[in-house]
């Protein structure tokens, strides 16, 4: 094993990701961020100073469990205080598992702003994966806005509300084309034909170059802030074969959902006809799309990569086609040796996801609360007992059971809250996350849930509302996928299991970046007393900084 070093600087700086300039954030002048590849059993270090002169910076490592390091997960107000301007913190962890993972800024609006990268762990040397592949790629996509994160934010926290609406582009690696299409060609849109040779090179895709006859492992990730996403690739079938860092029962698809939050890898063959050159499109899903397809082009060497395909890109599934989302999901089960659940869960708690309002400010919330952070971060404040740091009160495990998740809630107002769901060390926890109406009516939108420090299996997906009673038995405990990230359809209701055996305190949230800002996610804790000697660079903040000046270290 290794110990892999990095030196990195975030900051703003001038970009064109889709060839319009704007600001974005970035990691020592790079957008994306530089990918970080390791291998299991490797230590990362990674030295990070804030250079954005008026904010504060945290970056999360998603995907990876920080067993041991719970301190280092890269949260603002739960595992640690924001690295303040021209501060340094090192995030020091290990990586124990292979994965395809990214990484990226967990404070306020960061990874809007495009703080955001590759982190890819490979096995072991000597270890063979369970398939073969000559090659690969790495995708990591994402949503941009060409407003600033700031004016977006501010209409979040707005009396009226000012939703950030749609991106103005998809980026693939970090490069989109916004006021021209590659396949202009093909469609009768008044964009004009975007210049491959010409583009400029910050925004020219990155095409993927392939020899016919080999297969590949394309690495697919997305940090996506807001948009759920299809991927195909014109003529080729995908073999799925790993979610979120787990081996999963190889399927073979035309196209694959892929919500924020969630990574996988596809293995293609290039058996298709070598003269030609084929599409990589990713498209909208979940939401009325108003941004047009990201583009790349897999390009069969010795083409030329000017050489554009000769039919249309794939068509995107229709926005609303839910059956197709779930069809996709309903496939995903793990590869057979994958560790297994429980058979039972000491503890079930149910998380009703509904949009609400609070003192008139549009907000989300579960089980009637919204999440609203604490100034003192919890993994300092709960492992020194400090008083008064967040509300003691254990948050609801329920909701009403006569609640019609099937209407707009009858009573819209919630309270905000930051209280913490505590578990035993060690003990397996139930989620039943409840998705319902909107406050306008007659929507229910799609929540792509991620969990800090865990994987979790998902037990099962079911429409309309849980019913205990009879969805338990239906729970598959035979080949549940391990993921660290489930989505929840409109109506329906999506079952996870997980063993609390990480000793930290946790983030569960939607990871669609405005909805979790609007208070979309809940905090879990198990077993802070084993938690080792928090570094004090992550304290000086709110009630830890105060314990840390008087000197009164329990
Ligand atoms: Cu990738 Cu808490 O997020
Ligand atoms: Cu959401």
């Amino acid at each position: 094993a290794e110990v892999r070093n990095f030196k990195w600087e975030v900051g703003y700086f001038f970009w064109s990701p889709d060839c319009i300039e704007n600001i974005v954030m970035g990691i020592n002048g790079q957008f994306p961020g530089p990918t970080i590849r390791a291998k299991v059993g490797d230590t990362i270090n990674i030295e990070l100073t804030n250079k954005l002169v008026t904010e504060g910076v945290v970056i999360h490592w998603h995907g990876i469990t920080q067993s041991g390091t719970p301190w280092s997960d890269g949260t603002a107000s739960i595992t640690q205080c924001v690295i303040n301007p021209d501060e340094t913190f090192v995030y020091s962890f290990n990586v124990n598992k292979a994965g395809t993972h990214f990484y990226h800024g967990h404070y306020g609006m960061q990874r809007s702003a495009g703080l955001y990268g590759s982190l890819i762990v490979e096995l072991e040397d000597g270890k063979k994966e369970p398939f073969h592949y000559d090659g690969e790629f790495n995708l990591l996509l994402s949503d941009w806005w060409h407003k600033s994160i700031h004016e977006l934010e501010v209409g979040l926290s707005s009396i009226p509300f000012r939703w950030v609406g749609e991106p103005q582009s998809l980026l693939i690696n970090g490069k989109g084309q916004y006021n021209c299409s590659l396949a202009a060609d093909y469609s009768n849109s008044s964009l004009g034909t975007c210049d491959l040779n010409q583009a400029e090179w910050q925004c020219k895709p990155q095409v993927l170059n392939v020899i016919p006859n080999k297969t590949y492992r394309l690495r697919i990730a997305s940090a996506t802030s807001l948009s759920s996403l299809n991927l195909a690739i014109g003529n080729h079938k995908m073999l799925v074969v790993e979610a979120d860092g787990n081996y999963v029962q190889p399927f073979a698809v035309d196209d694959m959902d892929i919500y924020s939050g969630e990574s996988y890898s596809v293995l293609i063959t290039t058996d298709q006809n070598p003269s030609m050159n084929y599409w990589i499109s990713i498209g909208v899903r979940g939401r009325l799309p108003k941004t047009p397809q990201g583009l790349t082009i897999l390009n069969y060497l010795p083409n030329d990569a000017s050489q554009l395909p000769v039919s249309p890109p794939p068509i995107t599934p229709s926005w609303n086609d839910f059956n197709h989302s779930k069809s996709f999901s309903n496939k995903i089960l793990a590869l057979q040796g994958s560790p297994k659940p429980p058979i039972s869960a000491a503890r079930r708690i149910f998380l009703l996801n509904t949009q609400n309002l609070f003192n008139g400010y549009i907000k989300w919330s579960l089980n009637n609360v919204s999440l609203a952070l604490p100034s003192t971060p919890y993994l300092g404040s709960i492992k020194y007992g400090l008083k008064g740091a967040y509300d003691d009160k254990s948050p609801p495990e329920n909701f009403d059971s006569d609640y019609d998740i099937m209407k707009p809630p009858i009573n819209p107002n919630s309270t905000q809250g930051n209280g913490v769901y505590t578990f035993a060390l060690s003990s397996t926890v139930d989620v039943i996350l409840q998705n319902a109406n909107v406050l306008s009516g007659n929507v229910s939108e799609i929540h792509p849930w991620h969990l800090h420090g865990h994987d979790f299996w998902v037990l099962g997906y079911g429409e309309g509302k849980f019913n205990e009673k009879i969805d338990v038995e239906k729970f598959n405990l035979k080949n549940p996928p391990l993921r660290n990230t489930a989505v929840i359809f409109p109506y329906g209701w999506t079952a996870i299991r997980f063993v609390a055996d990480n000793p930290g305190v946790w983030a569960f949230h939607c990871h669609i970046e405005p909805h979790l800002h609007m208070g979309m996610g809940v905090v879990f804790a198990e077993g802070v007393e084993h938690v080792g000697q928090i570094p004090n660079d992550t304290l000086r903040c709110g009630l830890t900084a105060k314990m840390l000046t008087t000197g009164q270290l329990p």
